[in-house]
């Protein structure tokens, strides 16, 4: 037999308790906060269609997923909610009056890198606001998320807002097109945060854009020979010279997979298209830029706005971060640290508005961003849903919020678990001993019964070494004469109380 002890997978958690007790209660309290702004719970299996992921989350969330095929059908496991919570949305919801608010908590899974704060299994607790439109609901939902930090006790964190459209508007005025401006907001947060360098967010954004080299095919378009071919026979003409010659050639082509003709297609497709690298170069700066310039507001405002205007760019999309900043500041009394950043980007494809983060510094690394968010208002149409429906949410972090708090306040671990422990010394006193028990817990007192039968001595180390604070004796003695004893484990005091006083006398010492 193999007697090898079994290791849990890389990138994963066991939550022992104590700490499990505080994980889930600090998801409680979380939830409850978001309670009082009308949300309520909603649930989502943990294996859904690889095909919901693959719609609008984006190739950041969908290289990283958990994926399987069974019986035929491609699954995953969830990489996150919001799209989750919008399939039940469309599947269940749609008929109900809007907004229809919603907030959940549970394991989502992703194939990073482990390091302190960043798993391959973790949990997302967050809600959504579906319906919610415009300023209002993006103001509510940054206080939502801000309330709930302040209600379990953090003090000391960012929340960082910015917008999409600032970019957007520019990547369409550059006449970058969709994939393009896809992949370009896909690199807005490496931009942003300096960590790749800039020529090589260019380089890649250019390469999965079909310009530059991914797979060899430049070389016939750098010689010049289908621009030239276009030029003399036009498009129809050149495809059909180019594939005749690589028919003739008989040549072996990589990949292999495609036709003469299909890679001549491709060939004169990238051709006739202009050469982006010069856009996607001012894209990249203008992101740049942004972000060198955030700040908090107000004073953030006026610099913003004179750098939008001097490329041309309306000014609207700040105007929405400042009303629900405004808004945001009655509802949030908190007055955490905010900071406005246009060069915002988030990892998800499906946004198209207010973007957020709320950053912690206590625990430094991938575990300093703690929550994410932002406002998604075409995923419902994406997901087959009837009408378009603006939509805004955000999840914390579960286990980053834990460490944060950890940060702030050292981990403090709950005095005591169990309230009391009672103990039968002989068989005999079993039955009573469960009666005390039962009577006990129905008063909402946590008991744990001995079920080793270890004798008094054994039982009181075990009450210390776990803090149990209480522990009901009852023996030969007490059981003829009706009476338990209570040890108050602090002060090492034991009384015998009548029966009927047990709960009172718990009580009293709890
Ligand atoms: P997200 O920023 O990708 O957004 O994830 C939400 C939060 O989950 C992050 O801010 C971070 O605290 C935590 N997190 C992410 N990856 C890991 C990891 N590998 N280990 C530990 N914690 C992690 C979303 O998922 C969006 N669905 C949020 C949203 C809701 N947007 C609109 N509604």
């Amino acid at each position: 037999m193999d007697t090898l002890e079994i290791q849990r997978v890389r990138g994963t958690n066991d939550v022992i308790p104590p700490e499990s007790a505080l994980l889930s209660e600090l998801a409680r309290n979380l939830r409850a906060h978001f309670e009082l702004y009308g949300y309520q719970a909603i649930d989502t299996p943990l294996i859904e269609n690889l095909d919901l992921f693959l719609r609008k989350s984006g190739e950041e969330i969908a290289a990283r997923m958990y994926t399987f095929t069974h019986w035929n059908r491609k699954l995953c496991l969830r990489p996150e909610f919001t799209a989750s919570v919008m399939r039940a949305y469309v599947n269940h919801l749609q008929d109900r009056s809007l907004p229809v608010r919603l907030h959940y908590a549970g394991p989502t899974f992703r194939y990073e890198k482990p390091q302190r704060g960043r798993y391959r299994q973790f949990t997302e607790v967050g809600l959504e606001c579906i319906g919610g439109e415009g300023a209002a609901a993006d103001a509510e939902v940054l206080a939502a998320a801000c309330g709930a930090l302040r209600a379990v006790g953090l003090r000391r964190y960012r929340l960082v807002v910015g917008h999409l459209q600032a970019v957007l508007q520019l990547l369409r005025q550059l006449g970058i097109e969709e994939h393009g401006q896809a992949l370009i907001l896909g690199d807005m947060e490496n931009l942003a945060r300096r960590r790749a360098d800039r020529e090589q967010v260019v380089n890649r954004v250019l390469a999965l854009m079909g310009v530059g080299s991914m797979d060899g095919e430049e070389s016939a378009e750098d010689s010049g020979l289908l621009p030239s071919l276009m030029a003399e026979f036009g498009s129809e003409g050149a495809a059909h010279v180019a594939a005749d010659l690589l028919g003739r050639a008989n040549l072996v082509l990589e990949g292999g997979s495609r036709s003469p003709e299909e890679i001549v297609e491709r060939l004169l497709s990238k051709a006739s298209r202009p050469d982006p690298t010069e856009q996607v170069r001012r894209a990249t700066d203008f992101i740049v830029r942004l972000h060198q310039l955030a700040g908090p507001p107000p004073e953030v405002f006026g610099r913003l706005e004179a750098l939008l205007v001097q490329h041309g760019l309306k000014p609207e999309p700040l105007r929405e971060v400042e009303r629900a900043l405004t808004l945001f500041d009655r509802h949030e009394l908190g007055k955490p640290e905010v900071i406005v950043d246009l060069g915002l980007g988030r990892g998800l494809r499906y946004y198209t508005g207010l973007v957020f983060e709320i950053y912690h510094d206590g625990t430094g690394g991938a575990a300093s961003q703690l929550c994410g968010g932002g406002r998604y208002d075409d995923l419902v149409r994406s997901l087959g849903g009837r009408d378009q429906v603006p939509a805004v949410g955000f999840s914390f972090g579960l286990e980053r919020v834990r460490l944060a708090l950890d940060s702030e306040q050292g981990a403090e671990p709950r005095a005591w678990e169990v309230d009391a422990l009672v103990v039968a010394l002989e068989a005999e006193d079993e039955p009573d001993a469960v009666g005390l028990a039962s009577e006990l817990r129905e008063a909402g007192i946590t008991v744990e019964l001995d079920v080793r039968r270890r004798g008094v001595k054994a039982n009181l180390r075990h009450a210390d070494r776990q803090r149990i604070p209480l522990v009901v004796i009852y023996g030969q003695r007490e059981r003829e004469q009706g009476r338990p004893v209570v040890r108050d484990m602090q002060t090492r005091q034991e009384v015998q109380v009548e029966r009927s006083d047990l709960l009172a006398a718990v009580r009293d010492r709890l």
